[in-house]
C-alpha cells in the first residue's frame, strides 16, 4: 500500500514527530511511504502551484495520509492550518475523497485533545475514512512502552486500510448559514474607567459580522477602544519552533511582532479577540498569534486580564473550540469574561450580549475577578509547572525563572505541614479504632472550618 505523510512540523525533517512515522515504516517496510513537509515549506507550497498539486495527485493516487504534526498552541501549527485552508479555498477537497486516514501527533499532552479533535474534524469534511489518533508525549519512542504501543497503534491502522473498514463519522458536515448580523445602536455607553481596552482581529472584510461585531463592541464604550489588526502588523512567518525564545523570550524573527505584543498585547487590561471561524478553527491568521505569541513561553501573560471573544461562525457545531476559549485563558489565570457568537443569528440577542459583555468585562476588571479555573485551567497549570520544573528546564530557562519569581512552583511536596499531617493520620488510621472513629467524623469534620469562616465572616 501506498501512504502519504503530511508533516505538520515547521522544523521539518528534524522534527519528533515524523521519527514516530519513520518508526514505523522501519517496522513495516513493505509500504510505500513518501514524506511531504507541508510546514516548514508552506509558502513556496502556497506560491508554486506545480508543487501543491504533485503533493494532491501523491494524494489521489495513494492509500491512505498520514496526518503527522506536533501540537501548537492547542491545536497544530499554522502554517499546517494555512495547508487546510488552501485544500478547500482551491476546491481541491475532492483528492482526499475516501481516502484512509490517521493522525499521529507528539506533545506534551497540553490539550492535544483539542488538536486531534479538529483533525478529525478535517478528515470527517474531507470525507476521508478518519481511523484513529496516535497522540504521544515527545519522548514516548525512547522507552518500551511507547514503541510497542505505536506499533500496535500502526498495525490496527495498516489493517483497517487493508480490510476497507468503514468507519463511522464522529463531525457531521458544517451547516452555514447566511445571517447578516445588524448592529443596534449603543445607547448606553459604558464609561470604560480608564481600563485600557483592546480589540486583536483578523479579520480583512468590512463588510462582515465580525467587523459588525466589532464596531457595536467599541460603540458600547464612552471612551476609546484600540483596534489592532493582525493584516497590519509586520509577522514574517508562523513559529518555526526553533527555541530560542526558551533563554530569554527573545525570538529568532525580526519582524514586528514581539513588540507589538510587548507594547500593545500585555499592557491591555481588556483584551477582546475577534475572529471569524474558517474551515473547523480559527484562520490560519489568528492562529499565527497565538503561536508566535510562543516566544513568551509557558508564562501565563494574560494574568488579571479579562479576556473575551467576538466569534462568527458555526462556533456551536465546532465543540472543540469551546476548549479552546476556556482553556487558552484559564490555564494563565485570565478571566474569561465571555463569548459571543453570530451563530444563534439573532440581531437583537447579539446585540444585548455584546453590551453585556461590555459591561461585565469592565466590572470584572475594576473588582479584579477572576473566575475559579476549571479543570481545564488547573490541570493545564500543573503540566506546564511540572514541565519547566522537570524535563524542559534546560531549555526554557526564562520560564523556570518566571515561575520561581511568581511562586509558581506550588508541588504538593513543598507543603510540609500537610505532609507530616498526612504522615501523622495515615499511621494512626492503621489502628482499627481510630480508623472507625475516624472515618465516622469525616463527613462533619470536613467543613469544620468552612463553618467556623462562615461565622466570622
Ligand atoms: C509554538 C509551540 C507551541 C506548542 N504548543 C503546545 C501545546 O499547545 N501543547 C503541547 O502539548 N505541546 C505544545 N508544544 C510542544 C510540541 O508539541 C512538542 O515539542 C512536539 O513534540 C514538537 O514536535 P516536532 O519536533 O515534530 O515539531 C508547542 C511547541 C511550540 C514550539
Amino acid at each position: 500500500m501506498r501512504f502519504i505523510i503530511l508533516n505538520g512540523s515547521p522544523k521539518g525533517d528534524t522534527g519528533v514527530t515524523i521519527q514516530y512515522v519513520k518508526f514505523i515504516q522501519k517496522h513495516y517496510p513493505h509500504h510505500d511511504y513518501v514524506y511531504y513537509n507541508i510546514s516548514s515549506r508552506i509558502k513556496t507550497i502556497e506560491s508554486n502551484s506545480k508543487l501543491f498539486h504533485n503533493i494532491l495527485s501523491d494524494i489521489k493516487s495513494s492509500d491512505g495520509i498520514i496526518w503527522a504534526t506536533p501540537v501548537y498552541t492547542l491545536f497544530v501549527p499554522a502554517q499546517y492550518m494555512k495547508f487546510i485552508e488552501l485544500i478547500h479555498e482551491r476546491n481541491e477537497g475532492h483528492c482526499f475523497k475516501g481516502k484512509y486516514a490517521t493522525v499521529i501527533s507528539t506533545s506534551i499532552h497540553f490539550y492535544d485533545h483539542t488538536a486531534h479533535r479538529y483533525m478529525n474534524a478535517v478528515c470527517d469534511d474531507l470525507d476521508m475514512n478518519y481511523i484513529d489518533y496516535f497522540s504521544a508525549g515527545m519522548d514516548d519512542i525512547l522507552n518500551n512502552t511507547g514503541r510497542t504501543r505505536l506499533r500496535t497503534f500502526a498495525e490496527n491502522f495498516l489493517n483497517s486500510v487493508k480490510k476497507k473498514v468503514k468507519p463511522q463519522k464522529r463531525y457531521k458536515p458544517v451547516k452555514e448559514n447566511n445571517f447578516r448580523f445588524i448592529p443596534g445602536d449603543a445607547i448606553d455607553k459604558i464609561n470604560g474607567r480608564d481600563k485600557k481596552i483592546i480589540i486583536v482581529t483578523d479579520t480583512k472584510n468590512h463588510n462582515s459580522n465580525i467587523a459588525r461585531m466589532i464596531k457595536r463592541f467599541s460603540e458600547s464604550f464612552s471612551g476609546s477602544v484600540d483596534l489592532l489588526n493582525l493584516w497590519d502588523v509586520t509577522i514574517k512567518g508562523g513559529c518555526t519552533g526553533c527555541l530560542k525564545c526558551g533563554y530569554d523570550n527573545s525570538c529568532m524573527y525580526k519582524d514586528s511582532f514581539s513588540d507589538f505584543y510587548r507594547s500593545k498585547v500585555l499592557p491591555a487590561d481588556i483584551v477582546v479577540f475577534a475572529t471569524e471561524l474558517s474551515h473547523r478553527n480559527v484562520s490560519s491568521k489568528f492562529k499565527e498569534f497565538f503561536d508566535r505569541r510562543f516566544f513568551m513561553n509557558h508564562a501565563p501573560d494574560m494574568r488579571g486580564k479579562q479576556i473575551a471573544f467576538l466569534v462568527s461562525g458555526p462556533t456551536s457545531q465546532m465543540p472543540y473550540m469551546y476548549d479552546f476559549f476556556e482553556g487558552s485563558i484559564e490555564w494563565q489565570n485570565g478571566n474569561l469574561s465571555g463569548i459571543v457568537r453570530d451563530d444563534t443569528g439573532d440581531s437583537d440577542d447579539i446585540n444585548r450580549n455584546i453590551q453585556h459583555l461590555a459591561e461585565s468585562a469592565v466590572i470584572f476588571s475594576t473588582a479584579g475577578y477572576c473566575r475559579p479555573q476549571t479543570f481545564l485551567g488547573v490541570g493545564g497549570a500543573k503540566i506546564f509547572r511540572d514541565d519547566v520544573w522537570g524535563k524542559l528546564r534546560f531549555v526554557f530557562h526564562a520560564d523556570y525563572k518566571y515561575y520561581k519569581k511568581n511562586k509558581l512552583f506550588d508541588f504538593p511536596h513543598n507543603k510540609y505541614q500537610s505532609r507530616v499531617f498526612n504522615s501523622i493520620i495515615r499511621l494512626l488510621t492503621k489502628s482499627p479504632r481510630f480508623r472507625h472513629k475516624f472515618y465516622e467524623k469525616i463527613k462533619t469534620e470536613q467543613s469544620k472550618s468552612h463553618r467556623k469562616i462562615m461565622k466570622k465572616y
